[in-house]
């Protein structure tokens, strides 16, 4: 009942024409995913070739970030209203490299959830443990403050647009994916959050992501998780046959 969301978040990766190639490749092939929401998140600069690289492809267009204002002196930043003028449906948020490497804290996250969902503009939201929290015993703690707080004052009519993404830290980049029974775990505590903070029937209806060393090899065993909707995917979302290759797997 939720349809699979496939989510390519290229990075900070490719060039003019290496995302152009990409985009229109993946657009082409679309209809390999049928029944599965295809996303693609390019870098800022490229948003609007890209867009029109998909043209009237069933490619939805994500951000990778947003500043939570609607415009203003915000020297280098990008608005919730720019991303809408340019066409762009989702925004991911609170990746676990804006958080680490940016010094992203939950609160910053939620004010970019909640500007998001404002401007009508559809929230990956990012949540996960680092390697040592994970050792400690501590992963199911973490991602309950990082829900709360990244999540705080989100209605139940916005939590419907809203996506979930769980990206072990350790996993991300590293080949090292999540086990099943780990990823199942803690998207099944998600959903628990879910119903406790809204009810059940809302988040029955909430799509939580896995992300974290996703390839075609890995994808379909992850992906048949009950509460396993979708990937968020980064290195191999950037060829287009595997990125194809794990939608087709949802
Ligand atoms: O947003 C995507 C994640 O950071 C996963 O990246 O697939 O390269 O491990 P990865």
């Amino acid at each position: 009942m939720r349809t699979p969301l496939i989510a390519g978040n290229w990075k900070m990766n490719t060039d003019t024409a290496g995302a152009r190639q990409l985009a229109s490749a993946i657009a082409s092939r679309a209809d390999e995913a049928a029944g599965t929401e295809l996303l693609v998140c390019p870098p800022n600069v490229y948003l609007s070739l890209v867009r029109d690289a998909i043209g009237d492809a069933a490619v939805g267009l994500g951000a990778q970030n947003v500043y939570p204002e609607a415009n203003g002196a915000f020297t280098g930043e990008t608005s919730t209203d720019m991303l809408c003028d340019l066409g762009v449906q989702y925004v991911i948020l609170g990746h676990s490299e804006r958080r680490h490497i940016l010094g992203e804290s939950d609160q910053d996250v939620n004010k970019k959830t909640l500007a998001a969902l404002k401007a009508g503009l559809r929230p990956i939201v990012c949540v996960g443990e680092l390697l040592e929290e994970r050792e400690a015993g501590k992963t199911s703690e973490v991602i309950r403050r990082q829900f709360e707080g990244s999540l705080a004052n989100v209605s139940e009519e916005q939590i419907l647009s809203t996506v979930i993404a769980y990206e072990p830290v350790w996993a991300i980049g590293t080949g090292k994916v999540a086990t099943t029974e780990q990823a199942e775990e803690v998207h099944a505590d998600l959903r628990n959050q879910l119903t406790s903070r809204y009810n059940a029937e809302t988040a029955e209806k909430i799509r939580i992501l896995y992300g974290g060393s996703v390839k075609p090899d890995n994808a379909e065993q992850l992906l048949s998780q009950p509460n396993v909707d979708g990937a968020l995917i980064g290195g191999a979302s950037l060829k287009a046959d595997d990125f194809l290759a794990i939608a087709a797997a949802g």
